[in-house]
Protein backbone atom coordinates (compact mmCIF):
# COMPACT_ATOMS: atom_id res chain seq x y z
CA UNK A 1 0.00 0.00 0.00
CA UNK A 2 0.68 3.50 -0.37
CA UNK A 3 0.85 5.34 2.87
CA UNK A 4 1.29 9.07 3.52
CA UNK A 5 2.26 10.38 6.55
CA UNK A 6 1.11 14.30 6.98
CA UNK A 7 3.75 15.87 9.86
CA UNK A 8 6.06 18.80 9.85
CA UNK A 9 8.71 17.71 11.52
CA UNK A 10 10.59 14.08 9.74
CA UNK A 11 13.15 13.69 12.71
CA UNK A 12 10.05 13.62 15.23
CA UNK A 13 10.03 9.96 17.11
CA UNK A 14 5.83 9.54 16.12
CA UNK A 15 6.77 10.13 12.59
CA UNK A 16 9.74 8.00 12.80
CA UNK A 17 8.31 5.05 14.10
CA UNK A 18 5.11 5.08 11.84
CA UNK A 19 7.42 5.21 8.82
CA UNK A 20 9.41 2.05 10.15
CA UNK A 21 6.45 0.20 10.73
CA UNK A 22 4.75 1.19 7.48
CA UNK A 23 7.97 0.11 5.82
CA UNK A 24 8.69 -2.91 8.07
CA UNK A 25 5.29 -4.27 6.58
CA UNK A 26 5.70 -3.91 3.22
CA UNK A 27 4.35 -0.24 2.38
CA UNK A 28 5.70 2.46 0.21
CA UNK A 29 5.56 5.45 2.96
CA UNK A 30 5.57 9.19 1.92
CA UNK A 31 6.36 11.85 4.18
CA UNK A 32 3.90 15.40 3.50
CA UNK A 33 4.30 18.93 5.40
CA UNK A 34 0.62 19.70 5.44
CA UNK A 35 2.13 23.20 5.15
CA UNK A 36 3.50 22.59 2.01
CA UNK A 37 0.68 21.12 0.70
CA UNK A 38 -1.31 23.00 -2.19
CA UNK A 39 -4.96 22.23 -2.57
CA UNK A 40 -6.56 22.24 -5.98
CA UNK A 41 -10.60 22.16 -6.47
CA UNK A 42 -11.62 21.19 -9.47
CA UNK A 43 -13.91 18.26 -10.63
CA UNK A 44 -10.84 16.52 -10.11
CA UNK A 45 -9.61 17.73 -6.39
CA UNK A 46 -5.96 17.06 -5.93
CA UNK A 47 -3.03 17.85 -3.54
CA UNK A 48 -0.28 18.95 -5.27
CA UNK A 49 3.03 18.69 -3.28
CA UNK A 50 6.58 20.24 -4.57
CA UNK A 51 5.01 21.22 -7.79
CA UNK A 52 3.05 17.43 -8.43
CA UNK A 53 0.22 16.04 -7.99
CA UNK A 54 -0.03 13.27 -4.95
CA UNK A 55 -1.47 10.18 -6.55
CA UNK A 56 -2.19 6.57 -5.64
CA UNK A 57 -2.11 7.09 -1.85
CA UNK A 58 -4.68 4.53 -0.07
CA UNK A 59 -4.35 6.10 3.59
CA UNK A 60 -2.64 9.06 5.52
CA UNK A 61 -2.09 9.58 8.64
CA UNK A 62 -2.46 13.14 10.31
CA UNK A 63 0.37 14.39 12.73
CA UNK A 64 -1.26 17.49 13.47
CA UNK A 65 0.11 19.88 15.45
CA UNK A 66 -2.15 22.31 17.76
CA UNK A 67 -0.42 25.41 15.54
CA UNK A 68 -1.81 24.20 12.60
CA UNK A 69 -4.97 22.44 13.40
CA UNK A 70 -7.08 24.40 10.67
CA UNK A 71 -4.57 24.00 8.01
CA UNK A 72 -4.32 20.49 8.64
CA UNK A 73 -7.70 19.48 8.91
CA UNK A 74 -8.05 21.53 5.06
CA UNK A 75 -5.41 19.01 3.60
CA UNK A 76 -7.21 15.89 5.28
CA UNK A 77 -10.89 17.33 3.88
CA UNK A 78 -8.71 17.61 0.88
CA UNK A 79 -7.77 13.55 0.35
CA UNK A 80 -11.10 12.87 1.95
CA UNK A 81 -12.62 14.18 -0.71
CA UNK A 82 -10.04 11.95 -3.10
CA UNK A 83 -11.57 8.84 -1.43
CA UNK A 84 -8.12 8.80 0.66
CA UNK A 85 -8.82 7.44 3.95
CA UNK A 86 -7.45 9.11 7.17
CA UNK A 87 -7.29 7.74 10.40
CA UNK A 88 -7.87 11.26 12.02
CA UNK A 89 -11.08 12.48 9.86
CA UNK A 90 -10.81 16.33 9.21
CA UNK A 91 -14.12 16.77 11.55
CA UNK A 92 -12.99 14.61 14.25
CA UNK A 93 -9.45 16.60 14.38
CA UNK A 94 -11.39 19.68 14.55
CA UNK A 95 -13.44 18.58 17.38
CA UNK A 96 -11.31 17.05 19.23
CA UNK A 97 -8.82 20.37 19.59
CA UNK A 98 -11.61 22.69 20.85
CA UNK A 99 -12.20 21.63 24.71
CA UNK A 100 -15.53 22.55 24.89
CA UNK A 101 -16.97 20.52 21.46
CA UNK A 102 -15.16 18.13 22.31
CA UNK A 103 -17.09 17.93 26.31
CA UNK A 104 -20.11 18.37 24.37
CA UNK A 105 -20.26 15.67 22.34
CA UNK A 106 -19.26 13.25 25.48
CA UNK A 107 -21.53 14.82 27.11
CA UNK A 108 -23.92 14.08 24.76
CA UNK A 109 -23.01 10.22 24.57
CA UNK A 110 -23.70 10.08 28.50
CA UNK A 111 -20.36 9.95 29.44
CA UNK A 112 -19.41 11.54 32.97
CA UNK A 113 -16.83 14.34 32.30
CA UNK A 114 -15.38 17.28 35.07
CA UNK A 115 -18.57 19.42 35.84
CA UNK A 116 -17.67 22.96 33.46
CA UNK A 117 -18.84 25.67 32.27
CA UNK A 118 -18.31 28.44 29.60
CA UNK A 119 -17.38 31.91 30.72
CA UNK A 120 -19.14 34.18 28.53
CA UNK A 121 -19.31 37.17 30.48
CA UNK A 122 -17.05 38.33 32.82
CA UNK A 123 -19.78 39.46 35.30
CA UNK A 124 -21.66 35.97 35.35
CA UNK A 125 -18.75 35.00 36.88
CA UNK A 126 -19.43 34.47 40.86
CA UNK A 127 -22.75 32.14 39.43
CA UNK A 128 -20.62 30.01 37.36
CA UNK A 129 -18.37 29.28 40.07
CA UNK A 130 -20.69 28.23 42.22
CA UNK A 131 -21.83 25.98 39.31
CA UNK A 132 -18.92 23.58 39.27
CA UNK A 133 -18.58 23.56 42.85
CA UNK A 134 -16.78 26.76 44.28
CA UNK A 135 -13.46 26.54 44.63
CA UNK A 136 -10.31 25.37 43.55
CA UNK A 137 -11.06 25.49 39.76
CA UNK A 138 -8.96 24.82 36.75
CA UNK A 139 -9.30 27.74 34.19
CA UNK A 140 -8.76 25.85 30.42
CA UNK A 141 -8.16 27.66 27.11
CA UNK A 142 -10.60 26.20 24.77
CA UNK A 143 -7.32 25.33 22.35
CA UNK A 144 -4.57 24.31 24.95
CA UNK A 145 -2.57 21.46 24.36
CA UNK A 146 0.23 19.89 26.61
CA UNK A 147 -1.13 21.85 29.63
CA UNK A 148 0.44 25.25 28.42
CA UNK A 149 -3.19 27.49 28.79
CA UNK A 150 -4.64 25.27 32.05
CA UNK A 151 -3.95 26.38 35.52
CA UNK A 152 -5.55 26.32 38.88
CA UNK A 153 -6.93 28.91 40.68
CA UNK A 154 -6.91 28.65 44.51
CA UNK A 155 -9.54 31.29 45.35
CA UNK A 156 -12.36 33.92 44.00
CA UNK A 157 -10.52 36.57 43.15
CA UNK A 158 -7.17 35.19 41.53
CA UNK A 159 -9.88 32.92 39.36
CA UNK A 160 -12.06 36.21 38.33
CA UNK A 161 -8.65 38.08 37.54
CA UNK A 162 -7.19 35.38 35.50
CA UNK A 163 -10.63 34.54 33.54
CA UNK A 164 -11.24 38.54 33.20
CA UNK A 165 -7.62 38.54 31.30
CA UNK A 166 -7.80 35.83 28.99
CA UNK A 167 -11.29 36.97 28.51
CA UNK A 168 -9.80 40.55 27.32
CA UNK A 169 -7.27 39.19 25.32
CA UNK A 170 -10.07 37.30 23.22
CA UNK A 171 -9.81 34.17 24.60
CA UNK A 172 -12.40 31.36 25.24
CA UNK A 173 -12.28 29.74 28.40
CA UNK A 174 -14.01 26.94 30.31
CA UNK A 175 -14.03 26.53 34.16
CA UNK A 176 -13.96 22.61 35.55
CA UNK A 177 -14.24 21.71 38.79
CA UNK A 178 -11.04 20.40 40.27
CA UNK A 179 -10.58 16.97 41.26
CA UNK A 180 -8.64 17.11 43.84
CA UNK A 181 -8.32 13.49 44.83
CA UNK A 182 -6.66 12.64 41.58
CA UNK A 183 -3.70 14.16 42.95
CA UNK A 184 -2.09 15.44 39.83
CA UNK A 185 -2.13 11.65 38.43
CA UNK A 186 -4.51 10.94 35.12
CA UNK A 187 -4.48 8.07 32.96
CA UNK A 188 -4.09 7.53 28.87
CA UNK A 189 -5.46 5.44 26.89
CA UNK A 190 -4.32 5.00 23.50
CA UNK A 191 -7.29 3.39 21.31
CA UNK A 192 -6.83 1.93 17.98
CA UNK A 193 -10.02 1.13 16.01
CA UNK A 194 -12.36 0.97 19.11
CA UNK A 195 -9.60 -1.30 20.96
CA UNK A 196 -7.39 0.02 24.04
CA UNK A 197 -3.99 -1.02 22.63
CA UNK A 198 -1.87 0.27 25.64
CA UNK A 199 -2.42 2.14 28.71
CA UNK A 200 -0.06 4.82 31.21
CA UNK A 201 -0.35 6.30 34.38
CA UNK A 202 0.97 9.81 34.49
CA UNK A 203 2.20 11.44 37.66
CA UNK A 204 2.79 15.34 37.52
CA UNK A 205 5.61 16.77 38.94
CA UNK A 206 6.18 18.21 42.12
CA UNK A 207 4.17 21.15 42.85
CA UNK A 208 2.53 20.78 39.82
CA UNK A 209 -1.43 19.39 39.50
CA UNK A 210 -1.19 18.81 35.15
CA UNK A 211 0.02 15.50 34.66
CA UNK A 212 1.38 16.39 30.95
CA UNK A 213 4.93 14.96 30.12
CA UNK A 214 5.42 17.82 28.23
CA UNK A 215 5.54 19.35 31.76
CA UNK A 216 7.40 17.27 33.35
CA UNK A 217 5.43 14.16 34.82
CA UNK A 218 6.52 11.11 35.15
CA UNK A 219 4.53 7.74 33.60
CA UNK A 220 4.16 4.28 34.14
CA UNK A 221 2.00 1.56 32.69
CA UNK A 222 -1.09 0.85 34.09
CA UNK A 223 -4.67 -1.06 33.06
CA UNK A 224 -7.88 0.05 33.27
CA UNK A 225 -10.98 -1.14 35.21
CA UNK A 226 -14.04 -2.64 33.24
CA UNK A 227 -15.87 0.40 33.59
CA UNK A 228 -12.78 2.87 32.61
CA UNK A 229 -12.61 0.72 29.29
CA UNK A 230 -16.02 1.03 28.53
CA UNK A 231 -16.33 5.06 28.51
CA UNK A 232 -13.03 4.98 26.89
CA UNK A 233 -14.45 3.04 24.01
CA UNK A 234 -17.72 4.85 23.97
CA UNK A 235 -15.86 8.01 24.22
CA UNK A 236 -14.03 7.57 20.99
CA UNK A 237 -17.05 6.49 19.29
CA UNK A 238 -18.93 9.37 20.36
CA UNK A 239 -15.99 11.61 18.95
CA UNK A 240 -15.77 9.28 15.60
CA UNK A 241 -11.79 8.96 15.73
CA UNK A 242 -10.12 5.63 14.98
CA UNK A 243 -6.78 6.38 16.24
CA UNK A 244 -6.85 8.69 19.85
CA UNK A 245 -5.54 9.13 23.01
CA UNK A 246 -7.94 9.68 25.35
CA UNK A 247 -7.60 11.22 29.12
CA UNK A 248 -9.09 10.05 32.17
CA UNK A 249 -9.51 11.21 36.22
CA UNK A 250 -10.01 8.88 38.68
CA UNK A 251 -12.50 10.82 40.79
CA UNK A 252 -14.67 10.04 43.87
CA UNK A 253 -17.39 9.63 41.91
CA UNK A 254 -15.68 7.58 39.59
CA UNK A 255 -14.21 8.14 36.52
CA UNK A 256 -14.20 10.97 34.38
CA UNK A 257 -13.03 11.53 30.43
CA UNK A 258 -11.44 15.07 30.33
CA UNK A 259 -10.43 15.05 26.72
CA UNK A 260 -10.21 13.03 23.94
CA UNK A 261 -7.00 13.88 21.47
CA UNK A 262 -7.10 12.95 17.63
CA UNK A 263 -3.01 13.23 17.34
CA UNK A 264 -1.94 11.62 20.21
CA UNK A 265 2.15 11.31 20.23
CA UNK A 266 3.88 7.80 20.64
CA UNK A 267 6.74 8.68 22.45
CA UNK A 268 5.36 8.60 25.78
CA UNK A 269 3.22 5.75 25.20
CA UNK A 270 5.49 3.59 23.28
CA UNK A 271 8.65 3.98 25.80
CA UNK A 272 6.52 3.39 28.92
CA UNK A 273 4.32 0.65 28.12
CA UNK A 274 7.22 -1.33 25.08
CA UNK A 275 3.26 -1.70 23.05
CA UNK A 276 4.35 -1.40 19.43
CA UNK A 277 1.56 1.36 18.90
CA UNK A 278 2.21 2.59 15.35
CA UNK A 279 2.54 -1.10 14.22
CA UNK A 280 -0.98 -1.35 15.81
CA UNK A 281 -1.90 1.61 13.39
CA UNK A 282 -0.45 0.33 10.51
CA UNK A 283 -1.99 -3.16 10.60
CA UNK A 284 -5.40 -1.12 11.33
CA UNK A 285 -5.16 1.03 7.91
CA UNK A 286 -4.77 -2.94 6.27
CA UNK A 287 -7.51 -4.08 7.94
CA UNK A 288 -9.70 -1.18 7.30
CA UNK A 289 -8.47 -1.09 3.38
CA UNK A 290 -8.88 -4.73 2.78
CA UNK A 291 -12.68 -4.60 4.06
CA UNK A 292 -13.46 -1.13 2.33
CA UNK A 293 -11.54 -3.42 -0.48
CA UNK A 294 -14.42 -5.93 -0.32
CA UNK A 295 -17.34 -3.71 -0.12
CA UNK A 296 -16.59 -2.12 -2.84
CA UNK A 297 -16.28 -5.51 -5.26
CA UNK A 298 -19.02 -6.72 -3.66
CA UNK A 299 -21.01 -3.37 -4.72
CA UNK A 300 -19.78 -3.55 -8.42
CA UNK A 301 -20.46 -7.35 -8.63
CA UNK A 302 -23.98 -6.41 -7.59
N1 LIG B 1 -10.56 19.33 36.21
C1 LIG B 1 -9.34 18.90 36.52
N2 LIG B 1 -9.07 18.44 37.77
C2 LIG B 1 -7.82 18.01 38.09
N3 LIG B 1 -6.78 18.00 37.23
C3 LIG B 1 -7.00 18.44 35.97
C4 LIG B 1 -8.29 18.90 35.57
N4 LIG B 1 -8.21 19.28 34.27
C5 LIG B 1 -6.94 19.07 33.88
N5 LIG B 1 -6.19 18.56 34.90
C6 LIG B 1 -4.76 18.22 34.81
O1 LIG B 1 -4.15 19.10 33.88
C7 LIG B 1 -3.62 18.38 32.76
C8 LIG B 1 -3.84 19.17 31.47
O2 LIG B 1 -5.23 19.36 31.21
P1 LIG B 1 -5.87 19.06 29.80
O3 LIG B 1 -7.30 19.45 29.87
O4 LIG B 1 -5.57 17.67 29.39
O5 LIG B 1 -5.13 20.10 28.85
P2 LIG B 1 -4.09 19.84 27.65
O6 LIG B 1 -4.95 19.56 26.47
O7 LIG B 1 -3.35 21.11 27.54
O8 LIG B 1 -3.27 18.63 27.99
C9 LIG B 1 -4.35 17.05 32.79
O9 LIG B 1 -3.56 16.04 32.20
C10 LIG B 1 -4.58 16.81 34.27
O10 LIG B 1 -3.44 16.24 34.90
MG1 LIG C 1 -4.23 16.71 28.02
Amino acid sequence: MNIGILSRGPQLYSTQQLLKAGQMRGHRMFLYDPTFCQLRLDERPAVIYEGEEVQSLQAIIPRIGASITEQGASVIQQFEMMGVYSTASSGALLQSRDKLRCLQRLTQAGIPVPRTVLVNQPESLPELLYAVGGMPVVIKLLQSTHGIGVLLAENYHQATSTIEAMIRLGSRVIVQEFIRESAGVDVRAFVVAGEVVAVMCRQAANGDFRSNLHRGATATPTRLSPLEEDLVKKSVKALGIDVAGVDLLRSRRGPLIMEVNASPGLEGIETITGVDVAGKIIQHIEKRLRKARVLSQVFTEK
